[in-house]
């Protein structure tokens, strides 16, 4: 990765702190989880990815999410900004196998910004984003790491069978390790940001 894009990626990874530690002020799990991501990520900086950018068919949304940011706090608008300094670094993925659910390979795209196979090469953080088309529910799923999200758009997310709960944009979504989640966008496309600390 050259130098430019990696300056462009502290910047969003400070921010991304920023934005989320701002909001994470009551303590619990959410607090703790959001402290473990980032103080791994202060011990990992560094270590870049040199592999070729992959677009995917719902990252066509990308730009109406951006437009619909306006008139959001400014931290989530200066997150929004340099996330998009990125983007166009990041290796996108739909994870899901067309023959089964092609629509939703068309629908929805996830990119790991800093992790395992990330842009910046992480083995104690997983940091991404993912995109959906409006009227779209990414179904249930469970994986142990417990997880934060921040919401930069409009956008709902449900644990098991419970209510969906719409945090607004800029809001936090808290999900324990292993529960069962799924999340969904309504007349909107869906963007946000996700942390999993994996140590
Ligand atoms: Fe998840």
């Amino acid at each position: 990765m050259d130098a430019d894009v990696a300056t462009r990626l502290g910047l969003f990874l400070d921010d991304l702190k920023e934005a989320i530690g701002a909001r994470a002020t009551a303590a619990g799990p959410l607090v703790s989880a959001y402290r473990r991501v980032f103080s791994s990520l202060a011990d990992s900086r560094g270590e870049v990815s040199g592999a070729e950018p992959v677009r995917q068919p719902a990252c066509v949304h990308l730009d109406d999410c951006y437009d619909g940011l306006e008139g959001a706090e400014v931290q989530v608008i200066k997150l929004a900004r340099s996330f998009r300094a990125i983007e166009p670094a990041l290796r996108w993925e739909t994870h899901i196998d067309r023959r089964s659910a092609a629509s939703l390979a068309d629908r929805y795209a996830d990119a790991s910004i800093v992790g395992p196979s990330g842009l910046q090469r992480s083995r104690a953080v997983e940091i991404g984003v993912s995109v959906m088309a409006p009227e779209t529910i990414y179904p249930d799923h469970r994986h142990p790491p417990e997880e934060v999200y921040i919401a930069l758009s409009p956008g709902q997310w449900r644990q098991n069978d419970g209510p969906w709960n719409t945090p607004g944009v800029g809001g936090l979504i808290y999900n324990p390790g292993n529960i069962v989640h799924a999340m969904r966008s309504g007349g909107r496309p869906f963007l946000a940001i996700w942390c999993l600390p994996l140590s």
